[in-house]
């Protein structure tokens, strides 16, 4: 059975400055899908939240872009939308760019990670959402998952996985992609994607020539918002969905990859480095410093399209460790202040006053 799963997220409101959602917002949302859900215009959904986006895990049989889903989840954060202008919760609506719902969501403000998939026999998947980052955050744990053996042993010992994957990469800036295959392209692959805010695994398939009909094994959101809006209306904080098992990398591979707190940016005014922290649902509640940036993932197995669960994976204690790393690492980046690495570079900051500051002082600038 062909299945699409819709992971749909918004802004649309914080409690508190940007540290979480309010649950009326959630209860709105659930209100808005459950109706759909009724009519059997979807099969399941999932409402959560990370840090300040709420989240919609949506499941049809309408395919990818579909009009009618994208409709539904836009009129889901209008409702809560609402509900945060009349609590004044802050930045209520911050996410939702346009008056009017044509078509489909792209441009519009919510991120989007959807895919089409033949349900198998088991089919095990999890959705990773992040708060205070950008979509690159997620090219080094997804090159993990699928292309690094000391993160993925099944990659040299699963005959299903020998033959590697091959990544859909897109550049952000020139609005251009490509593929590239594992694991003879590697190097060119980690070339591009150590540039995070530029190049940007969206997709991932499976590589070998007997997966003839490819259905993608991952997607990532890629919705960059200072780029739909022309000037920075907040982070674009990223999402994906991961199928897992049976010739795929192993839920254990795939969460693996989380178990280091590499360096994103975001974070305080989406202007900073800082280590990405995997946490339970219950402690996707960004604080210190608006941060740090913060992961949750939640399995499910679909069953006919049904949303079985979720297991909140990286709530289990085997994380404890490196959310500890994660602590030190915001101690010490923290107090490199307002210096680079920490500070991002110029090009990157969502906030400046850079521009201000030298046309002041211009006048006073003399040559060497
Ligand atoms: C980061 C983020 C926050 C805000 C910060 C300042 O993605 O959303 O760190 O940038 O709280 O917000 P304003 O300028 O609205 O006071
Ligand atoms: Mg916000
Ligand atoms: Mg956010």
């Amino acid at each position: 059975m062909k299945v699409t799963m819709s992971l749909i997220k918004a802004d649309v409101g914080g409690l508190a400055g940007h540290s979480r959602v309010h649950p009326q917002l959630k209860d709105d949302a659930k209100l808005i899908l459950e109706a759909a859900k009724g009519e059997e215009k979807i099969i399941d959904y999932h409402v959560t939240s990370v840090g300040d986006d709420l989240q919609l895990i949506i499941t049809h049989k309408n395919g990818e872009n579909s009009s009618y889903v994208h409709e539904l989840a836009w009129k889901a954060f209008l409702k809560a939308t609402e509900t945060a202008k009349k609590l004044k919760l802050y930045g209520a609506g911050q996410d939702l760019l346009k008056d009017s719902f044509s078509g489909n969501l792209k441009g519009m403000g919510p991120g989007v990670a959807e895919f089409e998939i033949e349900e198998r026999r088991s089919e095990p998947v999890v959705a990773f959402m992040m708060d205070k980052t950008e979509p690159g955050a997620f090219n080094l744990p997804i090159f993990k998952m699928f292309a690094d053996p000391f993160n993925t042993p099944g990659l040299v010992i699963d005959p299903n996985m020998h033959e590697g994957f091959e990544f859909e990469i897109w550049d952000v800036i020139d609005h251009k992609k490509l593929f590239l295959k594992t694991p003879e392209e590697v190097y060119d692959i980690l070339a591009l994607i150590g540039s995070k805010s530029r190049y940007i695994i969206k997709r991932v398939y499976p590589g070998g020539a007997k997966n003839s009909k490819k259905e993608p094994v991952a997607v990532v959101s890629t919705d960059i918002l200072h780029e739909i809006a022309g000037k920075y209306v907040g982070k674009d904080d990223p999402a994906a969905l991961v199928r897992a098992q049976a010739g795929l990398p192993a839920m254990g591979e795939i969460l693996e990859a989380f178990t280091f707190p590499h360096l994103v940016s975001g974070w305080m005014r989406g202007s900073h480095n800082g280590p990405l922290m995997p946490v339970s649902v219950q402690d996707a509640t960004p604080s210190r410093f608006d941060g740090p940036p913060r992961v949750i993932g939640l399995g499910f197995q679909l069953a006919e399209g049904k949303l079985v669960g979720p297991a909140d994976l990286l709530a289990d204690k085997a994380f404890d460790g490196a959310r500890l790393l994660a602590n030190q690492i915001a101690d010490y980046i923290r107090r490199n202040g307002p210096f680079e690495p920490h500070r991002l570079p110029e090009q990157e900051m969502e906030y400046t006053t850079l521009p201000q500051v030298q046309k002041k002082l211009q006048s006073r600038m003399v040559d060497l």
